[in-house]
C-alpha cells in the first residue's frame, strides 16, 4: 500500500502568503491504541502509539494582543483578541482552549499567527484533536519560552479537550502524541503517569487502519455518560470500602457484591474495565515475548467487551471484526479510541494485507453502503519542532 507523505512547504507557503513572515514549524501526530480502551479515566493502563499521520502548526508572534487562524483542511480563517475566546463548536476550539488554559494559568502568551493543517483524519478516531492541542500548546510554549515540561503541555492540552471541547476525556491521546517514540508502544500506567516504551517488534506483521467512515454525533455524549458510569459504579463500593478511588483499585468480586445488586447496566460496564486492566498487564507481557499471536486474541476479547458490556461500538465496525475474526492472516481487531464509529485495528501478516483490503472493502461496501478506507501506519515520533525540515515529511 502507498504511503504519502505531508509535504511541509504547503503550510510554509500560505503561512508567507497570509502573513508574510516565517513562522515556527511543529508538527504532532495522532495516535492508535493497542489494547487497554476506555481504562485511561478509571486510572488504568493504556498501550498507544504515535503514527506518521499528524497535525501541522506555522506559528508566528504578532505585536498586538490579537490571535489570526487559518485552518488549510477548512479553508477558513478566524480573528479574535486575545481577550475574547470563547468555544464556537468547530475546528477553532482546539487553538483556542489551549490558549485559554494557557492564560488562565498565568503563562504569558502574546497574539500571534497560526496556520493550521495535516494529514491525520478527523473523526477516525485516531485523535486529530489531541494531535491539534499538542502542537499547539509546543508551538506557544516555545514561541514564547514559557518553559513548560512535557507532561504540563500533556495536562493543559488535556484540559483544554474538557473546557471547549466538552469531552471529559482521559490523558491517553495527548500523552502519546506529546511522548510517541518511532518503533514504540508506550505502556502508559494513567494512575502514576508511569511508562515504559516497548519495541513494536512484529516480524512480518502490520498495522491496518479500517476507517468505517461513520462518525456518530453520539460519541461525546456517550463516552460522558460511560464515565459517569463508572464513577458511580466506584462510588457505590466506596460506601463500603472507603480506600477506593477509581476502578482501578475494584475486583470483579467487589463488583458481584456492591454494584450487581444495585444496578445490571453499571455493573456491566464496570466489570468490562476491570477485565480490560488485566488483559492489558498480560497482553504487554505478550508483547514483549514478542507472542503476537496472544497479543491478538487478547484484541478480539477487548473487541467483544466494547460492543457487548461497555456498548461503544457500531454495527459498521462490528462488521468489520466479524469480517476478519477467523482469517488466519489477521492475529487481532477491534474497535478503537472512543467508538460509535471511526476505525478498526487489525493485526495482519504483510503479504495477505493488499488481497484483505481489496474483498473486505467491496463487501463492506455490499453490506452497508459505505465506502472503506484502509491505511497501513507506521511508528513515529511524538510533538517536535520541524522547522528546520523541508519537503516531505
Ligand atoms: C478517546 C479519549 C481517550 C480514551 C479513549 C478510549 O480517545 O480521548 O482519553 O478514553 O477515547 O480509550
Amino acid at each position: 500500500m502507498e504511503l504519502n507523505k505531508y509535504d511541509i512547504e504547503l503550510i510554509k507557503e500560505d503561512f508567507r502568503r497570509l502573513f508574510g513572515t516565517k513562522p515556527l514549524l511543529v508538527r504532532s501526530p495522532g495516535r492508535i491504541n493497542i489494547i487497554g480502551e476506555h481504562t485511561d479515566y478509571n486510572e488504568g493502563f493504556v498501550l498507544p502509539a504515535a503514527i506518521d499521520k499528524a497535525a501541522y502548526v506555522a506559528v508566528a508572534k504578532r505585536e498586538d494582543n490579537n490571535i489570526h487562524l487559518y485552518s488549510r483542511s477548512f479553508r477558513e480563517e478566524y480573528a479574535c483578541s486575545l481577550m475574547a475566546l470563547f468555544p464556537r463548536k468547530t475546528w477553532t476550539d482546539y487553538v483556542l482552549g489551549v490558549v485559554d488554559q494557557l492564560l488562565i494559568k498565568g503563562y504569558g502568551v502574546g497574539g500571534f499567527n497560526l496556520v493550521l493543517d495535516g494529514d491525520i483524519i478527523i473523526g477516525a478516531g485516531l485523535s486529530s484533536s489531541a494531535a491539534v492541542e499538542c502542537s499547539v500548546v509546543y508551538a506557544l510554549n516555545t514561541l514564547f519560552e514559557l518553559g513548560l515540561s512535557k507532561m504540563e503541555m500533556v495536562k493543559l492540552a488535556q484540559a483544554a479537550e474538557h473546557s471547549f471541547a466538552g469531552v471529559k476525556c482521559g490523558i491517553m491521546d495527548q500523552f502519546a502524541s506529546m511522548f510517541g517514540k518511532k518503533g514504540y508502544a508506550i505502556q502508559l500506567d494513567c494512575r502514576s503517569l508511569e511508562y515504559n516504551y516497548i519495541p513494536l517488534h512484529m516480524e512480518g506483521i502490520s498495522v491496518l487502519l479500517l476507517n468505517s467512515n461513520v462518525s456518530h454525533s453520539l460519541a461525546s455524549s456517550e463516552y460522558n455518560t460511560r464515565r459517569e458510569q463508572c464513577e458511580q459504579g466506584v462510588s457505590w463500593i466506596k460506601k463500603f470500602i472507603p480506600e477506593i478511588v477509581s476502578l482501578r483499585d475494584v475486583t470483579l468480586n467487589m463488583l458481584e457484591r456492591y454494584v450487581l445488586p444495585k444496578d445490571a447496566l453499571i455493573y456491566k460496564r464496570c466489570r468490562y474495565v476491570v477485565e480490560e486492566n488485566v488483559r492489558l498487564q498480560s497482553a504487554c507481557d505478550d508483547l514483549k515475548q514478542g507472542d503476537i499471536q496472544s497479543l491478538g486474541k487478547k484484541m478480539f476479547l477487548t473487541h467483544n467487551g466494547l460492543s457487548k458490556e461497555y456498548e461503544v461500538s457500531c454495527r459498521e465496525i462490528d462488521w468489520l471484526v466479524d469480517y476478519v475474526r477467523n482469517n488466519p492472516e489477521v492475529l487481532g481487531a477491534r474497535m478503537m479510541g472512543g467508538g460509535f464509529g471511526g476505525c478498526s485495528i487489525n493485526l495482519v501478516k504483510e503479504k495477505a494485507i493488499d488481497p484483505l483490503v481489496e474483498h473486505i472493502s467491496k463487501q463492506y461496501k455490499e453490506a452497508t453502503g459505505l465506502t472503506l478506507d484502509a491505511y497501513v501506519v507506521q511508528i513515529e515520533n511524538g510533538t517536535e519542532n520541524i522547522s528546520f525540515k523541508s519537503g516531505k515529511q
